[in-house]
């Protein structure tokens, strides 16, 4: 996976991360090994977003998210995860690897999001995406409940829809203050 970290160079810090998803061709690695080469070949397939919250996400009631006042004490990072692959690449496990390398790598950046001292995301998912609930449920997210909010049908995953959506949570790196 590469990271693309993206920071906005005016005004206050922001925070946004772009993951691409790169499917490796192994018979050419095997090829290019067996004939002492050194290229390898990726295609890129998908890709994961990470974005702050307050500034990009959609605005949540605190009981489908960490509440704002928690958030501000500690203080907490809120981010919003969202992930989507060619459908040519779904049904393979590839986006549950690629999330959970993800939540890896991104625990360990912690030059990334300093001076927080905990991140905390949120993943929304179309109440009717199976796919996408198993993903962020074999992920570690927590589901915290629907979300439903009056107005006109919004776009989400390539359709237009309701405007309902199951919101999970998950701590990727959790403050010392805070009780598990
Ligand atoms: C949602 C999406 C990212 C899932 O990616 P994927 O690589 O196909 O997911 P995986 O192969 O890792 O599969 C995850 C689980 O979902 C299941 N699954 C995959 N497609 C499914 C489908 N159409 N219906 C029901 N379950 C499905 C898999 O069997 C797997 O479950 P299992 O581990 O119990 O077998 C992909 O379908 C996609 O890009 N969709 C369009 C964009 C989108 O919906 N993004 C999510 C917005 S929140």
């Amino acid at each position: 996976m590469n990271m693309l970290p993206l920071r906005d160079t005016d005004g206050p810090q922001r925070y946004r991360a772009a993951y691409i998803i790169h499917l490796r061709d192994i018979w050419n690695d095997i090829t290019e090994s067996s004939t002492g080469g050194d290229q390898t070949s990726t295609a890129a397939i998908g890709l994961v977003s990470v974005q702050e919250s307050q500034v990009y996400g959609i605005p949540l009631p605190d009981l489908l998210t960490l509440p704002d006042k928690d958030a501000s004490r500690d203080p907490v990072l809120k981010m919003e995860m969202g992930y989507m692959l060619l459908p040519e690449s779904w049904g393979k496990g590839y986006c549950t690897e690629a999330v959970a390398g993800v939540l890896e790598s991104y625990k360990k950046a912690t030059n990334f999001w300093q001076p927080y001292k905990g991140v905390y995301l949120n993943l929304i998912v179309g109440e009717d995406n199976l796919a996408s609930c198993k993903v962020a449920e074999k992920a570690g997210f927590q589901h915290l409940g629907l979300h439903e909010w009056p107005g006109e049908p919004v776009f989400l995953a390539g359709a237009w829809r309701d405007c309902r959506v199951l919101v999970f949570g998950i701590y990727l790196a959790r403050p010392k203050a805070i009780e598990i």
